[in-house]
C-alpha cells in the first residue's frame, strides 16, 4: 500500500494546528461554531471531554518541540485542578482527562506536580470500585443529587479510563490499582461484550450485592443495538489492558470486537453512529472510525501473525478515508475532523468533537512512529 499520504497529512496536520493553538490558546475546546472552538473548559472545567486539547498538544509537542504546545498544554492541565478539587466532578472519566495531560507531561518532563494531579486523580478512580460487583462505578448521580440511582451503573467507556490506574499501579509499585482494573476489565468481558462479538453501552448492576441487573440503552440508537463508539471504546480499551497486563484474554475480546466491527463496516468506509441504526435518520460517527483505527493499529503488533494485517490494513483505510472525505484543512477553521456524533439521539448530529481531532493525530502519529504513547 502507497503510504506517501500519511507524510502529506501529517504535513498539513503541523501547518493547521500551529495556526489553530496560536489563535485558541486560552481555551479548552470541545466543538466549533461557524469554524470557531468554543471554551468548554470556562463554561464546564468538569466535562469529561477537557483532556483531548492537552493530548493534542502534548503530541504536537512531541513531533515538533515547538514551546508554543508545551505552554499551553501545561496552562490547560493546570486549569483541571479545579476539577481535581470538585468532588461532585470526579467520575469514572479520569483516565480521559488526565492521562493526556498530567500523565503526558510526567512523562515528557518528569514534572512532579504534574504527577501528583494524576495520581490524585488515579486513587479518586480506584475508589469509584464496587468491590461486590467488581465495576467501576460510571457517573456520580446528575444535578449531585446522592439518591443511589447510578451507584450501580457501569459504561463500556471506561475500559479507556484503566490505563490510568495501570499507570499509577507501576509509579507507585501497589498493585491494589492494578487488581481494580482487572477486575473492572473481567467484569467487562463477562457481561458486555455479546456473544456476536460487539458491546453493550450501559449495565446496570445491583449496587448492594453485585448481581448483574440488565443492560440499558445509551448512546447508540436503541437499548439492544450497537453503539459505534462503544464498540471502539471496547477495541482499543482492551488491547490497551492487554499491553499493560499481559493477559491474552483481554487481546483475545479486543480482536471479538474488532473483527465485529470490521464485518459491519459500510463499503464506503464511513461509520454510522450505531451498526444497528435505522436507514433514516442515518448519521455518522468520524470519532468512532478514528478510535477503532487506533485500536486496531495497537492490536496488529501482538495479533497472531496471520491476522495482523486485516487490523492494520482496516485501520488504514479508515483514516484514509477521514483524512480524504471528513478533515477540514482549511487553516481559518478550528476544527480538523468533521461529522462526528455525540450521541444519536440528540438534537444535533455530525459536527466536530473535539476527541475526532484527538484521535486522527494518535493515529496518524502512529503510523508516522511519531506518537507520544499517551494511554
Ligand atoms: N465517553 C462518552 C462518549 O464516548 O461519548
Amino acid at each position: 500500500m502507497d503510504m506517501g499520504w500519511v507524510n502529506e497529512v501529517y504535513e498539513k496536520i503541523l501547518s493547521k494546528e500551529k495556526k489553530v493553538v496560536e489563535r485558541n490558546r486560552n481555551k479548552i475546546p470541545y466543538t466549533t461554531n461557524d469554524g470557531v472552538f468554543d471554551d468548554r473548559g470556562g463554561r464546564e472545567i468538569c466535562w469529561w471531554t477537557n483532556g483531548f486539547w492537552g493530548g493534542m498538544l502534548w503530541q504536537l509537542y512531541h513531533a515538533t518541540h515547538d514551546p508554543l504546545y508545551l505552554e499551553v498544554a501545561i496552562e490547560n492541565e493546570v486549569k483541571l485542578d479545579a476539577n481535581l478539587m470538585n468532588r461532585q466532578g470526579m467520575d469514572h472519566d479520569s483516565g480521559f482527562k488526565w492521562m493526556p495531560t498530567a500523565v503526558a507531561h510526567y512523562h515528557v518532563t518528569g514534572d512532579k506536580a504534574a504527577r501528583n494531579r494524576a495520581l490524585l486523580a488515579a486513587d479518586n478512580l480506584a475508589s469509584r470500585f464496587n468491590p461486590v460487583g467488581k465495576f467501576i462505578r460510571a457517573w456520580n448521580n446528575w444535578d449531585g443529587n446522592e439518591d443511589g440511582s447510578f451507584a450501580g451503573r457501569a459504561i463500556i467507556d471506561c475500559m479507556m479510563n484503566l490505563p490510568l490506574l495501570y499507570w499509577a499501579g507501576a509509579e507507585l509499585h501497589d498493585p491494589r490499582f492494578v487488581h481494580i482494573a482487572k477486575m473492572h476489565a473481567d467484569t467487562a468481558m463477562q457481561h458486555f461484550i455479546r456473544e456476536d462479538g460487539s458491546a453493550k453501552h450501559i449495565i446496570e448492576f445491583d449496587a448492594q450485592t453485585g448481581e448483574y441487573l440488565h443492560s440499558v440503552g445509551g448512546q447508540g440508537y436503541a437499548h439492544g443495538s450497537s453503539w459505534t463508539r462503544g464498540q471502539a471504546w471496547a477495541i482499543y480499551g482492551f488491547v490497551l489492558s492487554y499491553i499493560h497486563t499481559k493477559e491474552t484474554r483481554y487481546l483475545e475480546t479486543s480482536m471479538k470486537v474488532a473483527d465485529y466491527f470490521i464485518s459491519c463496516i459500510p463499503e464506503s468506509k464511513l461509520i454510522p453512529v450505531d451498526f444497528r441504526q435505522p436507514e433514516k435518520p442515518a448519521y455518522e460517527d468520524s470519532t468512532a472510525a478514528a478510535i477503532a483505527a487506533c485500536g486496531m493499529l495497537e492490536i496488529a503488533k501482538y495479533a497472531p501473525d496471520d491476522r495482523k494485517e486485516i487490523y492494520q490494513d482496516t485501520a488504514i483505510e479508515l483514516i484514509k478515508t477521514i483524512a480524504d472525505k471528513r478533515c477540514n484543512w482549511d487553516e481559518t477553521i478550528d476544527n480538523l475532523v468533521e461529522k462526528c456524533t455525540a450521541a444519536y439521539h440528540d438534537p444535533d448530529h455530525e459536527f466536530s468533537i473535539i476527541y475526532g481531532d484527538y484521535y486522527f493525530i494518535e493515529a496518524i502519529w502512529k503510523l508516522m512512529d511519531k506518537e507520544l504513547f499517551i494511554w
